[in-house]
């Protein structure tokens, strides 16, 4: 997507990729990573109560489980860095095995403040850690931990929650590259992928009957008339969530229930959205068990172990950069 654009204000940054993505004559989108201010935050921690919804679930109760089972295949000593680190709630159970064996510092890495200081309130009292977030990108702020290490330090790198599904599979391989690139042989990446399953629990998940993630998506429109100063009329807009069978993947999406136009003076755009056209704003790609294997090789990593959840079809996999 628009990773590229040349700009470090992190407003500047938001308006060119609204423009972007917007500014296409079709498949119009919207950087899945805003979705995440304030509000958003707050709703996806409800989401991840839903029952329709196992995946956040999952992923710590992997982590609670098999944390001190992880621990011992750490090289040690070790820091860790995590990739958009939530509200940090499942990354406590890792996070005290580890201070049980060494006193351990923590780097959390994350665009959104609100996640970044409820994170920090949430894991200070964790005996014996050190605790340093970085409101920055991922991989801005994992070359800052990594520039400033100690020398006999390794890094584990913690990216959780399935996030690697919002990249289409392409995008994620180059990802995991990039991070591989930043880290130096014998650290460590503990990647969290929801695998596939029914398609009808799928899209219950992600259309649940609440309405708390239509909800959570409408607000990126909330977020664009607030911050960029646009008109979007929420009621204008369905919530989709559907699968693509080809892709792997759910995809949300927001409808144009008419024809309408919009303003967006902050990004210098006005565009016009015909009936039943959609703005993509998300991608949730789901993954065979055996796939994250594969892609640990191509990536320069070599896959230690994998642990999968019992209730709802979740992987945690542990690899070490080659
Ligand atoms: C936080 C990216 C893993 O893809 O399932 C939840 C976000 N979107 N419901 C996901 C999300 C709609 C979630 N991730």
């Amino acid at each position: 997507m628009a990773s590229r654009v040349a700009v470090v204000d992190p407003m500047a940054e938001f308006a060119a990729e609204v423009r972007e993505g917007l500014s296409r004559k079709v498949r119009k989108e919207l950087p899945s990573k805003y979705l995440y201010d304030a509000v958003g935050s707050a709703l996806f921690e409800v989401i991840s109560l839903l029952p329709q919804y196992g995946l956040t679930r999952a992923d710590e109760r992997l982590l609670r489980l098999h944390a001190s089972e992880i621990v011992t295949m750490l090289p040690l000593p070790v820091a860790v860095a995590e990739l958009g680190s939530g509200t940090g709630r499942k990354t406590r159970w890792l996070l005290q095995a580890l201070c049980r064996r060494q006193p351990t510092s923590y780097f959390p890495i994350e665009i959104s403040r609100s996640a970044l200081v409820a994170c920090q309130r949430q894991l200070s009292d964790i005996d014996s850690i050190n605790i340093v977030g970085f409101e920055r990108e991922y991989l801005d702020g994992l070359a800052e931990v990594a520039a400033t290490r100690n020398a006999d330090r390794r890094i584990l790198v913690l990216f959780l929650g399935s996030t690697i599904g919002n990249f289409d599979r392409p995008a994620g391989t180059r990802f995991l590259h990039e991070v591989r690139r930043i880290l130096r042989p014998g650290d460590a990446l503990l990647l969290g992928t929801d695998l596939e399953k029914p398609v009808s629990h799928l899209l219950d998940a992600y259309d649940d009957p609440l309405g708390i993630t239509a909800a959570f998506n409408r607000n990126l429109l909330v977020r664009l008339n607030r911050e960029l100063g646009a008109d979007f009329d929420l009621e204008g807009f369905d919530h989709v969530a559907r699968y693509d069978g080809g892709e792997r993947r759910i995809e949300m999406h927001l409808r144009a229930r008419r024809a309408q136009t919009v303003s967006i003076p902050r990004a210098h755009l006005r565009i016009n959205l015909r009936e039943g056209e959609t703005i993509w704003t998300e991608s949730s790609h789901k993954y065979a068990p055996d796939e994250p294997f594969r892609m640990a090789r191509e990536t320069g990593f070599r896959p230690l172990a994998q642990w999968i959840d019992e209730e709802w079809p979740f992987a945690e996999n542990l690899w070490l950069a080659e």
